[in-house]
C-alpha cells in the first residue's frame, strides 16, 4: 500500500536552533500532485529540499515520519541518498540554473544522470538525451545538446534542468518554480509533460507562485506561512473557497483572468516615492541598431539581435518582452556593458 507513497508526518526544519518549517504534513500517493503554496519566504524550498537530502548540512530536519515507497528517508547517509537521488526522485530545484556546471554542455549535464545509474548502453542513452530534450519543448537538439548553460537562454537552461529530473523516469518528481522562467507556449508543453508523468502513475510535488500551474496540475493543495500550514485540502476547496484569511488574501492578490506570472503575495498597498534625478522625459538609455550574433558548436553564426532601437526617458519604465530565447537578455546585458554589440 505505501508503495511509492511519499509520506511526510510532522516535518520540521531547523537552522541553528530557529526553525523555518513547523510540522508539516501530506501524504502524496502515485499518480497524484501536492502542490506547496505560500508567500516568499515560507518554508517552501527548505520543504522541497529535506526531501532529497539537500536542506543542508547545518539544517536540523526532523518528522514523526519521512518515507518513500516504504523506504526510511530521515538519517540517509549520503551515499544512500545518492542512490534514491534523481532515480526514485527526480527533482528540480529553485535555483537550481546557477548549480549548472558552466563548462559542462547541457547534453553531458544529462547523459551523467543516466551514466550514474547504469541507463542502458552508450548508443541508448545518447538517444535518450535528445529524446528527453525533444521532450521538455528544446528545438534543435541535437545542437543544443553541446552547448554549454552560458550559451543557452534562461529558458532554455530550465528545460535542460527538467529534462534531466525526467532522465530515469522517477517515481516521484519535485519540481520547485519549474516554469517561472518560461513564456507562455513552452510552460504549457511543460505542464502537459507534467500531466502525462502523473498519468503514468508517477508522484509530483509542485511548488509555484503561478496559480494558473497550481490549478492545472494539483489534487492538493498545502499553504504555508512563516514556516506554518494555515491551509490545506483538495485544489478546488483551496483556491475556490479559502478558508484562511491568509489564502484568501492570496488569491486576491492574483488579478482575475489573469494568474499568470503572478507573485503569490499579498498585496503591501506602498507607493514607491520616485527619486528625482532627472526632469521627466529625458533620454537616459538609449540603443541604436543593435545587433549580437553567437558561433554555435557546429561552427554556424546565428543572429540572436537585429538593428534593435530603444530608448528610456527618466521617470519611465520600458518593458522587454519575447519568448524564450528572443534576446532579451542578451538586450539587458549589452544595455548594462556586461556585453560588447556586434552592431549598433
Ligand atoms: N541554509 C539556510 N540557513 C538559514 N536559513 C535558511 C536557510 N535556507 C533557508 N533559510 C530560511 O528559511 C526560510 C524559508 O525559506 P525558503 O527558501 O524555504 O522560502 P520559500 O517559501 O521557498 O520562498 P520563495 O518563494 O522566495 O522561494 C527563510 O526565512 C530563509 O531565509
Ligand atoms: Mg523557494
Amino acid at each position: 500500500m505505501s508503495d511509492n507513497t511519499l509520506i511526510v508526518d510532522g516535518l520540521t526544519v531547523s537552522f541553528a536552533g530557529t526553525s523555518v518549517v513547523r510540522d508539516l504534513s501530506f501524504t502524496l500517493a502515485p499518480g497524484r500532485c501536492v502542490a506547496l503554496v505560500g508567500e516568499s519566504g515560507s518554508g517552501k524550498s527548505v520543504s522541497a529540499r529535506s526531501l532529497v537530502g539537500l536542506a543542508g548540512a547545518r539544517a536540523d530536519v526532523a518528522a514523526r515520519q519521512l518515507s518513500f515507497g516504504g523506504h526510511d528517508l530521515l538519517d540517509q547517509s549520503e551515499r544512500q541518498w545518492r542512490a534514491v537521488r534523481g532515480k526514485q526522485i527526480g527533482f528540480v530545484l529553485q535555483d537550481a540554473l546557477v548549480s549548472l556546471d558552466p563548462l559542462r554542455p547541457v547534453g553531458k549535464e544529462i547523459l551523467e544522470v543516466l551514466q550514474t545509474h547504469r541507463y542502458g548502453d552508450r548508443q541508448q542513452r545518447a538517444a535518450r538525451v535528445l529524446e528527453l530534450l525533444e521532450r521538455v519543448g528544446v528545438p534543435d537538439v541535437a545542437l543544443r545538446a553541446r552547448q554549454r548553460p552560458g550559451q543557452l537562454s534562461g529558458g532554455l537552461r530550465q528545460r535542460a534542468l527538467i529534462a534531466s529530473a525526467l532522465a530515469l523516469d522517477p517515481a516521484l518528481v519535485i519540481a520547485d518554480e519549474p516554469t517561472t522562467a518560461l513564456d507562455a507556449t513552452v510552460q504549457a508543453q511543460i505542464l502537459e509533460v507534467f500531466q502525462q508523468i502523473k498519468a503514468r502513475g508517477a508522484a509530483l510535488l509542485i511548488i509555484s507562485h503561478d496559480l494558473a500551474v497550481v490549478a492545472q496540475l494539483a489534487d492538493e493543495v498545502v499553504v504555508l506561512r512563516h514556516g506554518e500550514v494555515v491551509e490545506q485540502g483538495p485544489m478546488q476547496q483551496v483556491l475556490r473557497q479559502p478558508q484562511h484569511a491568509y489564502t484568501q488574501a492570496l488569491l486576491a492578490a492574483v488579478p482575475a483572468e489573469h494568474p499568470r506570472g503572478t507573485r503569490l503575495s499579498p498585496q503591501r498597498a506602498g507607493q514607491a516615492r520616485p527619486i528625482a534625478v532627472r526632469a521627466h522625459g529625458d533620454v537616459l538609455l538609449e540603443g541604436r541598431g543593435l545587433g549580437k550574433r553567437y558561433a554555435g558548436p557546429d561552427g554556424r553564426v546565428r543572429e540572436v539581435l537585429h538593428g534593435v532601437d530603444f530608448s528610456l526617458r527618466a521617470g519611465r519604465t520600458l518593458g522587454i518582452v519575447g519568448e524564450s530565447g528572443s534576446g532579451k537578455t542578451t538586450l539587458a546585458r549589452i544595455a548594462l556593458g556586461l556585453l560588447a554589440p556586434d552592431d549598433g
